[in-house]
């Protein structure tokens, strides 16, 4: 398949009827994002970016491709309608949770080199689960966020979770990743986040439209199609480190919260959109399609990407899913999924511990 042939657009709008933006779904051949032509006045642009997954050090065996993140990045910059910043939905690494602390700090160097090369943009940081780990620290055991300390300090973050305004919109960057689980991680929010969320949220006092950022979905239908909670005795099931845990505390308090519009997330590496009593979720592909490699072997239709996302003074958006044409990358590559899989560490917390370099 040609790198044009691939090329696909995902939008949606968040007003039922709004013509140019009214979801699409796969196959709509536009050649750059558009604004719907009917709408009310934007209050700006920005791009997601969700799983990244880069910076493989050589012994690692799942190579980024190089060419392919500079692409991403120079495209957004190159746009003729350019984006404020890009707002990352973790994963930005390809992986710390499985891996030793010199492979996770080489990685990070990685990403730093490339950010520094070749991105020119403000970028907001969610945290993913491959960006943490709850085996080793890195002065966590004085930290209040233990495991996630070394993540904060690459990507000069106080906190793993914060909240920003932005020309009329509020952002609440989440952190979903926690201990626990069958894999050691399991998505949900913490009683000390929890309290903050609250809090932020009373702040807007229900009119400041706001934007939520998470790594994993907390509503998706992207997890009915991976072929592995499907191996359960009992048929389908969704298990706790793909989607948050607590979806239904957390929805029940953003309800209270007409302004809370949108709901970002990645962790699928696949698209989706999810509209539930009034509440946007959309799971906004990945940047590396499937580790830089394509296509994602449980969902092929969905190539690498990213989010452009337009929000306007009325508390609408408008998403369009851009596959930018990824280039470098390895296509039905007969290398391993997942390193860490070989290892044997997702089948046994209790046994699991940092083995890949
Ligand atoms: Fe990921
Ligand atoms: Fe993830």
């Amino acid at each position: 398949m040609s790198d044009m042939d691939r090329r696909q657009f995902f939008s949606v709008s968040a007003v039922p009827g709004a013509a140019a933006g009214l979801a699409t779904a796969f196959g709509s051949r536009l050649a750059r994002p558009t604004l719907a032509t009917d709408r009310p006045e934007r209050s700006f642009r920005f791009v997601q970016f969700g799983d990244t997954h880069f910076g493989a050090p050589a012994t690692l065996p799942l190579a980024a491709s190089p060419e392919g993140y500079p692409k991403a990045l120079r495209q957004v910059q190159a746009m003729e309608d350019p984006p404020d910043f890009i707002l990352h939905t973790g994963d930005i690494i390809t992986d710390a949770f499985w891996a030793t602390s010199e492979s996770a700090r080489e990685q990070w160097r990685l990403y730093r080199q490339i950010m520094q090369a070749h991105c020119r943009i403000p970028v907001r940081y969610t945290l993913g689960n491959h960006d943490v780990n709850f085996d080793w620290g890195w002065g966590d055991e004085t930290t209040r966020y233990p495991g996630k300390s070394l993540a904060l300090e690459q990507l000069e973050l106080a906190a793993p979770y914060y909240s920003f305004d932005h020309k009329g919109w509020h952002f609440i960057v989440l952190d979903n990743t926690q201990r626990g689980g069958y894999n050691g991680f399991t998505h949900h929010l913490d009683e000390q986040q929890y309290a903050w969320l609250e809090q932020d949220l009373a702040a807007t006092q229900g009119s400041i439209p706001t934007v939520i950022s998470s790594h994993a979905p907390i509503l998706t239908v992207t997890c009915f199609f991976c072929p592995s909670n499907k191996q359960h005795p009992d048929g389908l099931v969704i298990p706790n480190d793909w989607v948050h845990t607590d979806v239904e505390r957390l929805h029940k308090l953003f309800r209270q919260y007409p302004n809370v519009k949108l709901c970002l997330s990645g962790h699928f590496h696949a698209v989706d959109h999810v509209q539930y009593l009034g509440i946007h979720h959309i799971c906004g592909g990945a940047v590396c399609a499937d580790y830089w490699r394509r296509p994602l072997p449980y969902a092929p239709e969905h190539e690498a990407g990213y989010g452009v996302v337009d929000l306007f003074q009325d508390g609408t958006f408008q998403y369009q899913y851009v596959d930018y044409g990824l280039v470098g990358y390895q296509e039905e590559t007969p290398r391993e999924r997942f390193p860490w899989e070989r290892a044997g560490l997702m089948t046994s917390p209790a046994t699991r511990s940092p083995q890949i370099q």
